[in-house]
Formats: C-alpha cells, sequence, structure tokens
C-alpha cells in the first residue's frame, strides 16, 4: 500500500455536495465554535460515556472547540482537494489514535456535529444543505478511520 492510499476515501463526493458545502463556508467561518460547541453539548449530554476520553480542562477553555472549528471549516474549504488537508488529518488521526478513538465512535460525532450545524444554521440549513453535510461527513470520517486503522496497525507490528 502506498501512502497515499492510507490517506483516501473511496466514497466519491458530487459536485453537488461539494458547491452546497463550499457554499456554507462563509456561515461556518463566522459560527464554527458556535457549531462545535454545540456539538460537545449535545454529545456529552446524550453520550456521557466519551467524556472520559477528553481532557474536560480543554473543553473548559474552549481549546477543543476552537481546533474542531478550524478543522470543519478547512475541511469544507478543500473538500475538493482533500490532499490539502492530510498534514492536519495526520496530526489529528494521532491524537485520537492517543485517545483511543475507534471507528463506531464516528456516528457518534457525526450525529451531533449535523445537529449542532442544524441549530446554530437555523433556516440556512435546508434539507439540501443537511443531505451534502451528511455526505461530506461520512467522507472525512471515512479517511480518518482509515488513517487511524493504519496507525493502530504500524503500533501493533
Ligand atoms: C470527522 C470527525 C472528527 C473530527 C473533524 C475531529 C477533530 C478533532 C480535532 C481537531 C482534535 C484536536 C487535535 C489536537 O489536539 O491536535 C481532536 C481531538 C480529539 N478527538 Fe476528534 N474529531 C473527529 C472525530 C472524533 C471521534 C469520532 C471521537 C470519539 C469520541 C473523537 C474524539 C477525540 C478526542 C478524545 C480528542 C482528544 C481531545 C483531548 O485532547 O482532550 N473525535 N479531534
Amino acid at each position: 500500500m502506498t501512502a497515499s492510499q492510507h490517506f483516501s476515501s473511496k466514497k466519491v463526493i458530487s459536485q453537488k455536495t461539494i458547491d452546497l458545502v463550499k457554499f456554507t463556508v462563509p456561515v461556518l467561518k463566522q459560527n464554527g465554535q458556535k457549531i462545535t460547541n454545540r456539538m460537545y453539548e449535545i454529545m456529552f449530554h446524550n453520550y456521557p460515556e466519551v467524556k472520559a476520553q477528553f481532557d474536560m480542562s480543554a473543553q473548559a477553555n474552549g481549546t477543543q472547540s476552537a481546533k474542531l472549528a478550524t478543522v470543519v471549516c478547512s475541511y469544507a474549504t478543500h473538500i475538493d482537494d482533500l490532499q490539502a488537508l492530510k498534514a492536519i488529518v495526520d496530526k489529528i488521526a494521532h491524537r485520537h489514535v492517543q485517545t483511543h478513538v475507534l471507528p463506531e465512535q464516528y456516528p457518534i460525532v457525526g450525529e451531533c456535529l449535523l445537529q449542532a450545524i442544524q441549530d446554530v444554521l437555523g433556516d440556512a440549513a435546508t434539507e439540501e444543505v443537511m443531505t451534502a453535510w451528511t455526505e461530506a461527513y461520512q467522507v472525512l470520517a471515512e479517511v480518518f478511520i482509515n488513517r487511524e486503522q493504519q496507525i493502530y496497525q504500524s503500533a501493533l507490528s
């Protein structure tokens, strides 16, 4: 397997999704941390068991939600050029492995992030926009899961 194959998703993102996600970039830039704060609020309320994996002081001072907001925005900006995100994905994937993030946890974060986007965007979160973000999240999740699987495996060998 080549290095580039480790950073990939088999899913193809449609042009329509790319356009819709890019359309949300300005509103994400403006409301990024509002969305990610809301996301953690929903997640820690609905799935309190995940709290144990997080450094809760980084939650309290907003560091973690700021980092997540930055990466969500970068992803939306570079959704048609995922290679531009390689370095940041790699860094986050290593942190995820350190904190024992598992593939089955991605739908949890997805559900909470999508709900948060919907809550903060309000009327701008049309059905079309939400469908596009659902598709976009699945692709990003797959990129992380693939990269993390590789890091977990290399730690075993
Ligand atoms: C596409 C989905 C995800 C994105 C974009 C994302 C993004 C991030 C970012 C930006 C960081 C900070 C990395 C750093 O400090 O350098 C991080 C850390 C972390 N993420 Fe994720 N993440 C995702 C999915 C998940 C999932 C599914 C879990 C499972 C519960 C998770 C749990 C964590 C934990 C525990 C940390 C470390 C936090 C700490 O240091 O307190 N993430 N993630």
